[in-house]
């Protein structure tokens, strides 16, 4: 794959679009009478991230966060580490972490674990991509927008090497490994 590699729409803005709104309808009724705090995980969740916020008609709050993997290329290494943290404690708190893909699921088990251990009231997970034949760690995941096949996924904010992120369709683009 290079940065010529062409995207070809897997999702198109309008599914993604009922998507998002459908899943803002299940968060509301969920949440509803909360104050729930959105954590998205950078950079890949913030255009869902942004689009899903303004259609939840609650009191919420929004925290970023980010994470670093120690792997090369495409491949998630496992040994994760938070680079840039929470801001407040979330101790008490209804959370609810807005993820862009749940691949291997290494990434969001380590941040849920993280997470759990600072006491929340609550804590529950919203991805809007998930790629279950590349599973090594079970994860559960409370709203789901769009089961994808093993393949590259990027656009609505997911990238391939920090490319593609501003595509509105939700896309893949073939790899040659
Ligand atoms: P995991 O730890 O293997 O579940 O990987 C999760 C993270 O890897 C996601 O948050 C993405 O940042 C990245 N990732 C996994 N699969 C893809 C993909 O198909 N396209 C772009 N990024 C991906």
């Amino acid at each position: 794959m290079n940065s010529q590699s062409k995207p070809h729409i897997l999702f198109t803005r309008e599914e993604v679009e009922a998507t998002v709104k459908k899943l803002a309808a299940e968060i509301g009724k969920d949440y509803q009478g909360k104050c729930p705090l959105l954590i998205g995980i950078l950079k890949g969740s913030f255009v869902f991230m942004a689009d899903l916020i303004r259609l939840l008609d609650l009191p919420l709050e929004v925290e970023f966060i980010t994470l670093s993997s120690y792997g090369k290329g495409k491949e998630s290494s496992g040994k994760i580490r938070v680079v840039k943290g929470l801001r407040a404690p979330i101790k008490g708190r209804d959370v609810l972490v807005i993820e862009d893909i749940v691949d291997t699921g290494l990434t969001i088990s380590f941040l849920l674990d993280y997470l759990r251990k600072k006491k929340p009231a609550s804590l529950k997970l919203c991805a809007l991509t998930d790629k279950p034949s590349r599973r090594q760690i079970p994860v559960t995941i409370d709203y789901l927008g769009f089961t994808v096949p093993n393949k590259f996924i990027v656009g609505y904010g997911i990238d391939w090497d920090e490319k593609f992120r501003y595509l509105p369709d939700i896309c893949f683009v073939e790899v040659e490994d």
